[in-house]
């Protein structure tokens, strides 16, 4: 390999983020709002054009490779694209293939994501009371995802449960989803809600659960430990001194991580966004598409994307408004 990706701040990028889908099937009321459009399938990378793309990035030193959505394993196909990933890990140059996924297929395909070499999965979960799931993703079933956690988990997958912190709403389940995570041997991060597409009547402000609240909630039943521990994203780590658990914390309005960021995030349409809380994006398909015989000018893009990588993202709700607002949703760029 010639240059890594290196932005003008220094930092290298070596973690691509790739949204396969738009689609889901859950409508989660802090991601979508219940009759969103979805792009017209013609739009989409094919899965050849998926391939292409990841390994023109992995050929520029990207070592991580996060599969995300919308719902990622309702893209049809799309086991054919993670085992054509699979070569890549077999070579070393891809330290990680994985995916962030509801949880909602993860029975059908535990398995063969095991099999093709993805070893843990972040699984999103804000509930464990069953009307609470289902108001919160309007279309989800608890008992669906319960069972991909155990097939996950059967397969041998390691998993990592991601939890949205929402004031009035999961507030009442701190512990519980502590103990449960503890009980079943599964990691858990909490997130800040951001501002991401509109979600109609949803308020952000009123879902605002900051983790320096949450945080101190549960010191009061527990010691915890700072970790220095970082794994390359944004969470920052606690243990648990009583049980050994580690928590994360993913902060983006209380506590800005940009500084250390190492991702960029592909589109299923292929435009490459070099920030989740920036509207700047470059075009990829066009000059992939347009040059079936090489990939000297995705390389040049790619490069030229990377050189106007900004700092960081502007959201703050400090002056109790929404300030930094994407009108992008979530499941367009991939979290
Ligand atoms: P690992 O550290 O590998 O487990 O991955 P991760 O935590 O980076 O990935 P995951 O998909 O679980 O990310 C969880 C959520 O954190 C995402 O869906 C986003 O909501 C948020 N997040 C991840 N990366 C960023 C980032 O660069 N900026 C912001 N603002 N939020 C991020
Ligand atoms: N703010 C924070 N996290 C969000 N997610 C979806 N929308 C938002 C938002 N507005 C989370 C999901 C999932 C991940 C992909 O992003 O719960 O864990
Ligand atoms: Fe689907 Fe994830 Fe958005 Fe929920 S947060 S609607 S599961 S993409």
């Amino acid at each position: 390999m010639t240059n890594p990706l290196v932005d003008p701040f220094h930092r290298a990028i070596s973690y691509l983020r790739v949204s396969v889908t738009d689609r889901c099937d859950f409508r989660c009321v802090y991601c979508m709002a219940e009759n969103m459009t979805f792009l017209p399938k013609k739009e989409l990378l094919t899965l050849e054009e998926l391939d292409r793309m990841c390994s023109t990035f992995i050929g520029l030193g990207v070592e991580k490779l996060r599969i995300t959505g919308g719902e990622p394993l309702v893209r049809k196909g799309i086991m054919t694209f993670f085992n054509a990933m699979t070569r890549h890990l077999d070579s070393g140059a891809l330290k990680e293939l994985t995916l962030t996924t509801n949880g909602s297929q993860l029975s059908r395909f535990a398995d063969q994501l095991y099999a093709a070499g993805v070893r843990r999965v972040n699984i999103s979960l804000d509930t464990l009371d069953e009307e609470k799931f289902a108001s919160i993703t309007r279309w989800g079933r608890l008992r669906q995802v319960m069972d991909g956690i155990d097939a996950a988990q059967r397969a041998g997958l390691r998993v990592k449960i991601n939890t949205v912190a929402l004031k009035g709403v999961n507030e009442d389940e701190l512990f519980t989803l502590v103990d449960w995570c503890a009980e079943r041997g599964l990691d858990l991060t909490f997130i800040e809600v951001m501002p991401m597409g509109d979600i109609g009547n949803e308020n952000r402000l009123d879902q605002y659960w900051k983790l320096t609240d949450l945080r101190e909630r549960l010191a009061e039943r527990h010691t915890l430990t700072d970790l220095a521990e970082r794994t390359g994203g944004p969470a920052r780590y606690v243990r648990i001194e009583e049980t050994g658990q580690k928590i994360g914390f993913i902060t983006p309005l209380s506590h800005n991580f940009c500084e250390s960021c190492n991702r960029v995030r592909l589109t299923c349409t292929g435009e490459l966004y070099m920030c989740l809380g920036q509207e700047d994006m470059a075009d990829l398909r066009a000059p992939l598409r347009d040059n079936p015989g090489t990939d000297a000018p995705l390389e040049a893009a790619i490069r030229a994307a990377i050189a106007r990588k900004p700092k960081g993202h502007d959201f703050d709700y400090s002056r109790q408004t929404v300030a930094g607002q994407m009108t992008r949703h979530m499941s367009h760029t991939g979290g």
